[in-house]
This record gives C-alpha cells, structure tokens and sequence, in this order.
C-alpha cells in the first residue's frame, strides 16, 4: 500500500536526492515538503524545495516552517558542505511557484489529525517543526503512522564534534523532545548513512539516464562530493537522507535495535544521541519510563546504493 508522507527538509544536496527518489518511488505519496532552516536559511531551503518540487509527476505543495530552533539562536549554515545556495552553488533558476500561506507545523498537524494512523513524518533537517507540532499538538503523538528521521550517531563519530550529528545538534532540544515522545520512531543515523557512498561516476550515470532530475542533482553533488574528498579523503559522498526513504520502502536493508534514545543539550557532548538497549534499568535519572524507539544500526550497503541508484536514474513521467 501507498504510504502518505510529509518530508521534513533543509535542502541541501543530500535532501535534493532523497526527495527525488521519494518522487520516483510508487511505494510513496509525498503529500506535501514542509521546511526548516539547516543547511541553509529556511527561506532558502523553502526556495530549494521549490525547484525541487517541478521534479514530481503530481502536483506536491511546500509549507514553510521555522527559522530556528526552539531555544537557541540559528547555528552558522554550513556553505562549506552544501554551498551557500544549498545546491553546491549551482546558481539554478528560481522557481516561479509559491510555497503555501499555511505555516509548515499547522500543515503537519491538520494532516495528520485529518488521517488517523496514516501519515508518516520523515525529518531530513533540524527537529524544530516535529518539536513544536508536538508542543502545539501532543494529540499528533498517538495519530501518527511513524516518524522516520535522518539524524544521530550511536556507535559511530558524529560529524560535527566526536559525538553530534549535524541535525540533531541543529536543535538538540527539539530533537530529545522528539525522541523522548510517545511516537513510533526509526532513527537512521550514521551508524549506517556513513556506509553508503555515492561516487562522482554514479552521479554521471544518473544524469545521463536521467538528465530531467539529474542534471542538478549531478551539479549540485560535485561540490558535495569533493567536500567529502577534502574532508575525509572518501571517493563519494555520504548518502545520509536518501537512506531514510529507502528505510521506508525497504526495511528489510537495515538492521535494527530497540531502546529509548535521549539527546544531550550541554557542554561538550552537546547533540549527542544516547541510546539505551530495551529493557535494561539505569538508576541514574532520565532514563525510567522513557518510550523504546528503533535505531537503525547495520545496512546492507550494496542493496541499498543499487536502490538510490535506481531510482533516481528512473523518473516517473513528468508531463
Ligand atoms: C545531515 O545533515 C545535513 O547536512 C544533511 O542534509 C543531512 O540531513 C547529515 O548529518
Ligand atoms: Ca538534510
């Protein structure tokens, strides 16, 4: 059966690549992008879906959301990884589209009270939007099909300290505030979105098999792509929120584990996320009576980057 999503972005390269393949995936219905600052402003990562938004067969809205996080000022963009346009600094067309006058966080809310049981969230940015749909609207907690988010580190290094990944420490608040709800929540973090690599070459091939969606996404990867060379000394990039659409159409990619996960919000392991195995006591506080959610920890890297790869060379039709 189609599952209803509402994707969550701050586009963003990576972004850019999982929303096509969410287009290109029948499993799918993206009922609507709804967007946070992160990699870029928000008004910027609102104009970025956009564009992306004309690479889908069916007409998809975009809802802007919030600008910064829920306590604390906006965090520094990272132009350094994504290009100050978000896209590897392609310098592509505006699109001549609107975004909806809707706020993203009441859009959220309306759907998912409107389809009990039927609407997944998946979250490839900072987790702002899902923290204040929750604090508006704690009723969404028990209405919602699933909530899938790119985001975390549990026994892997984090990517913007030893120990944070850049989404959660984008608003770790929001993001323990997430965790910590009484949802049914996949987290896929980089324990297994840094074993996926997408090569300079792959991206060729797509753009040639597919240049309608591919040649920005092509574009905008180069740039990405040698970050990650500089930076790590790694021939592709990493594809972190590509992965969270694939954990939707093929879980049966990743391995799994169940427990509660707390997100620290202080000091040096600020945006760390603690994950705790089902099932076992801890007498220290913050841990009694916390909700298991499922941590993606193994993934089949092959299986996966030949679905990525797949998908995102074959558009469903765009007329
Ligand atoms: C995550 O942070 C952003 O830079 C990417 O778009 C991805 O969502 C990876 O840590
Ligand atoms: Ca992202």
């Amino acid at each position: 059966m189609t599952k209803k999503i509402i994707i969550d972005t701050d586009p963003g390269v990576d972004d850019a690549l999982a929303i096509t393949l969410a287009f290109n995936s029948p499993e799918l219905d993206v009922i609507g992008l709804t967007t946070v600052f992160g990699n870029v402003a928000v008004e910027r990562s609102t104009a970025n879906a956009l564009i992306l938004s004309q690479f889908s067969s069916y007409p998809v809205p975009v809802y802007q959301g919030h600008g910064q996080p829920m306590q604390r000022n906006t965090p520094n963009y990272p132009d350094f990884v994504h290009g100050a346009d978000g896209f590897g600094n392609i310098d592509w067309p505006a699109s001549d589209k609107q975004a909806e006058s809707q706020h993203a966080v009441d859009f959220m809310i309306e759907q998912i009270r409107a389809n009990p049981g039927q609407i997944t969230l998946v979250a490839l940015g900072p987790l702002t939007n899902l923290g204040r749909a929750l604090e508006q609207a704690p009723d969404i907690a028990e209405l919602v099909e699933e909530v899938v988010i790119m985001g975390g580190a549990v026994y892997t290094p984090g990517n913007v300290s030893p120990v944070a990944e850049a989404n959660i420490i984008g608003d770790p608040d929001a993001a323990d505030k997430v965790m910590t709800a009484r949802w049914p929540l996949v987290m896929v973090g980089l324990d297994v979105t840094s074993q996926v690599l997408l090569s300079k070459e792959q991206t060729a091939a797509i753009a040639r098999a597919n240049p309608d969606q591919g040649k920005l996404l092509h574009q905008a990867c180069d740039f990405y792509i040698d970050f990650y060379r500089n930076e790590l000394g790694i021939p592709g990039c990493m594809v972190h929120d590509p992965l969270t659409l694939a954990y939707l159409i093929d879980p049966s990619l990743f391995e799994l584990m169940s427990g509660p996960i707390r997100v620290a919000n202080d000091g040096l392991a600020m945006g760390q996320t603690i994950f705790a195995t089902a099932g076992r006591h801890y007498p220290h506080p913050g841990w009694e009576n916390q909700p298991n959610q499922q941590v993606c920890l193994k993934v089949d890297k092959q299986r996966a980057l030949d679905l990525v790869i797949q998908r995102l060379s074959t558009p469903t039709s765009l007329d």
